[in-house]
């Protein structure tokens, strides 16, 4: 072999490793569905809800939305599942991440038939909305004529107990003198004062405001170079779906070929 076949076969190899390289860079990144990307484009319309990326359900699949954040349309009516409770979806504000919700179980008003859980709210996907209050159900509660005469007193027949009295109170989330069978704690707009509960069921139906965590940047610069978001479960990330296929890398190229 001459020197100059030599330097010719060392050009092939340099030429054959790089594009094997590039293939291997790059190939990683460009395996995406024009499947999810058509899906994930789509909106979930219900009655009058309309939700995009972090939410999936119904014609937009679990590669949409991060896989806590799961809508379900009956009728026309939204729900949610948050912590095993489900809620009403009454609006959503994509600006401002935010949903207002209300409990099923609690849309029938203050005297459910059994005994139900307290909220609580997956810290790693949700904050509280700035103005709730915490009410407090006291249910199955003894020494009624102490509590007849307070401003939240209820009566309900709840399973577990022949106790019929309750009373609704604000931020009182315990039971400092033992009197009751249980206690559900729920959040309500703040539009219950503690010296009139007359509103109470309206309160539960009205619902509360929860702030949906899921950072949206990463979305903003995916849609802005016209891609669709979507979620990796696997990698437990934000991904951006494009036109070409492509998928993996925060934003789609103009050019349309993988990045
Ligand atoms: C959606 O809600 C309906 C009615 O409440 C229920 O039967 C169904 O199982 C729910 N689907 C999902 C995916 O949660
Ligand atoms: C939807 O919500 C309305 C109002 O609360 C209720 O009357 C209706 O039964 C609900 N529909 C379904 C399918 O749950
Ligand atoms: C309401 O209750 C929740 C759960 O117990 C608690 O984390 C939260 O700080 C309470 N909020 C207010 C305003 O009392
Ligand atoms: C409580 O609110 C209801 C409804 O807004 C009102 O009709 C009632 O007069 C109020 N009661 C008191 C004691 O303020
Ligand atoms: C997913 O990512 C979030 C934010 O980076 C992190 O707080 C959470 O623990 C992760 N969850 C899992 C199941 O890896």
């Amino acid at each position: 072999m001459s020197s100059q076949h030599f330097l010719f076969f060392l050009l092939l190899v340099y030429l054959y490793l790089a594009a094997l390289l590039r293939i291997l860079i790059e190939i990683p990144s460009c395996l995406g569905s024009l499947e999810d990307y058509t899906a994930c484009n789509k909106q979930f319309k219900c009655g009058t809800i309309t939700a995009g990326f972090p939410f999936w359900g119904d014609y937009r699949p679990e590669s949409c939305g991060h896989p806590k954040l799961l809508l379900n349309c009956s009728g026309s009516n939204t729900t949610t599942e948050i912590m095993n409770i489900k809620y009403r979806i009454l609006s959503l504000n994509s600006g401002s991440q935010t949903l207002r919700i209300a409990r099923e179980d609690y849309l029938n008003g203050p005297c459910p038939s059994k005994v139900l859980s307290s909220t609580t709210l997956d810290d790693e996907l949700f904050d509280y909305g700035p103005d709730y209050r915490n009410l407090s159900l006291h249910y199955g509660c003894s020494a009624s004529s102490l509590l007849a005469t307070a401003p939240g007193y209820l009566t309900c027949t709840i399973d577990g107990t022949n106790n019929r009295d309750a009373y609704a109170a604000l931020d009182a989330s315990t039971d400092i003198l033992g009197l009751c069978f249980t206690i559900v704690v729920v959040p309500i707009l703040a539009i219950v004062t503690s010296t009139n509960f007359s509103k109470v069921g309206e309160a539960l139906r009205r619902g509360f405001d929860v702030k949906w965590k899921v950072d949206n940047e990463e979305c903003n610069e995916c849609m802005g170079s016209n891609g669709a978001c979507g979620y990796d479960s696997s990698l437990n990330r934000t991904t951006c779906y494009c036109k070409d296929q492509s998928s993996g890398s925060r934003t789609c190229s103009p050019s349309g070929t993988c990045q």
